[in-house]
């Protein structure tokens, strides 16, 4: 029996689990800061990722047998820009995939640079929250920093780093930067010279099960285990996500309800949308996928119920399910998919003087579904039936929200037996970098949840008003 051990760099905490090849053994979640300091920024310390991960596997394994621990591997936040000095210091904190300062910078490479020119170099158009536009914005704001920068990495590449002393990435992590060729999984040179990066700055590019080298031997011996333990570089959360609910095939779907809230389809080949709404990336197990990011998704409910009404997570919102008019556009940070729309912001709409808390706290669940629903219906659209879809994070431990999902999507919800999504899928990576398929084990379904036909008629109209939202919420906010 061999223990592999996944770690997963969030947004709001470290997820660290400890599996043997049948059975989830422990997990452990450790939170850290997040920073706002600027309307729309959202930036971390990395060297918070970086103690929290190592104290978050010091917990995880304190009552097993450390001899057993093979491998190590990683699901991480997308997008985030970390750059480090000659020194391997970290430079300033790292910019995240929420964060939308680079506005003027995601204006230029999508207008002046051209859009054509990053479908055909990336697979991709520029988003705010991609690395590209970040990483312009600090060349034109923080010189300084751009020229200190000898290594530019993503958030779980950092904490690979200071764990093995590798400086590495994967092509699903990678393919977030817009600076890589999605399709032929490799930095894109056009892309590099147009963002003035030289490539030596950059993570020499692994497929996320690959061994990327050893567990540094002073950390090894802090940790109590082998310094044999190998190091598999892993993946972004959300092809770590697929990977930990078993979406591995031609047109399987993966929702995540996370901080963000993302629509994963798997593809086989390559293809990407002309449209430019959905990402296209790389998977985790050599294919490709579609990808649409809802910015707030958990965290609008977050947001609402913990900062604005203050209360509890028990607000008995079903009992207005299916009949309540009031509307909300998740909006709380612009938004990604479909819109790529940086300065929009949230609306409640259609409130009266009998509306409810509990009926606002609905619409912040209903429009996060709908929002889900509008980029699932694009990619249906491109040619992708889908009709049913597994589903992880932590937004599913509201058991409401997920049939509410099943009922607004009009689709089979599959609930896996264990819904960890990436931390679950850092292990099976790690297992798979030692050359052992654990994923039947942990990839079953458990329960299908299926939408509620009367449901499914009234959301099915109120989505259409829903739709209406994002024009007026442009002009308000443009
Ligand atoms: C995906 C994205 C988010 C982050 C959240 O493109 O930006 O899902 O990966 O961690």
């Amino acid at each position: 029996m061999s223990f592999y051990i996944g770690i997963d760099v969030g947004t709001s905490s470290v997820k660290a689990m400890l599996t043997d090849e049948t059975e989830i053994i422990n997990t452990v979640s450790r939170d850290y800061p997040l920073s706002m300091p600027e309307a729309g920024w959202s930036e971390q310390d990395p060297d918070d990722w970086y103690r929290e991960s190592v104290a978050a596997v010091k917990e995880l394994i304190s009552g097993v047998d450390k001899s057993k621990v093979r491998a190590i591997s990683f699901s991480g936040q997308m997008h985030g820009l970390v750059m480090l000095d000659k020194d391997d210091r970290v430079i300033r904190p790292a910019i995240l995939w929420n964060d939308g300062r680079s506005i003027k910078e995601t204006e230029y490479l999508n207008e002046e640079v051209g859009r054509d020119f990053l479908l055909e170099n990336t697979g991709n158009i520029a988003f705010a929250g991609f690395t590209a536009p970040k990483l312009l914005w600090v060349y034109n704001n923080e010189r300084d920093n751009f020229d200190r920068a000898e290594k530019i990495c993503l958030p779980k590449d950092y904490v690979a780093f200071r764990m093995s002393g590798v400086f590495a990435t994967d092509t699903s992590d990678a393919a977030g930067t817009l600076y890589f060729d999605t399709q032929n999984r490799c930095w894109s040179q056009k892309m590099l010279s147009l963002l003035h990066i030289e490539e030596r700055k950059l993570p020499k590019v692994y497929e996320s099960s690959e061994c990327i080298g050893d567990l540094k031997g002073e950390l090894a011996d802090e940790l109590g285990i082998s310094r044999d333990v190998k190091i598999i570089i892993g993946a972004g959360d959300n092809a770590a996500s697929a990977i930990g609910t078993g979406t591995v095939n031609d047109g399987d779907c993966n929702i995540s309800l996370g901080t963000s809230g993302t629509v994963f389809v798997c593809s086989d080949k390559f293809n990407c949308d002309k449209k430019n709404a959905i990402h296209s990336f790389c998977s985790a197990n050599g294919k490709y996928h579609y990808l649409a990011c809802t910015l707030t998704a958990a965290s609008s409910q977050k947001w609402w119920v913990e900062d604005i009404l203050k209360s509890g997570y028990d607000l008995d919102v079903s009992k207005y399910a299916g009949r309540s008019d009031v509307l909300f556009l998740p909006y709380l940070m612009g938004e990604r998919s479909p819109v790529n729309d940086t300065l929009v912001r949230g609306v409640f709409a259609a409130l009266s003087m009998n509306t409810a808390r509990e009926e606002m706290a609905l619409a912040v669940l209903e429009g996060v579904a709908f929002s889900l629903k509008e980029n699932i219906e694009i990619i249906k659209n491109l040619g992708v039936d889908i009709t049913k879809s597994k589903i992880c994070g932590g937004g599913t431990k509201n058991r409401f929200w997920v049939e509410l999902c099943a009922s607004i999507l009009g689709i089979d919800i599959e609930l896996p037996e264990f819904e960890h999504g990436g931390v679950l899928g850092a292990c099976i990576l790690a297992a798979a970098g030692c050359g052992e398929d654990i994923s039947p084990s942990f990839c079953n379904v458990k329960e299908i949840i299926h939408p509620d036909k009367d449901l499914a008629d009234f959301y099915e109209k109120k989505y259409r008003k829903y739709l209406k939202l994002y024009p007026l919420a442009s002009e308000l906010y443009g």
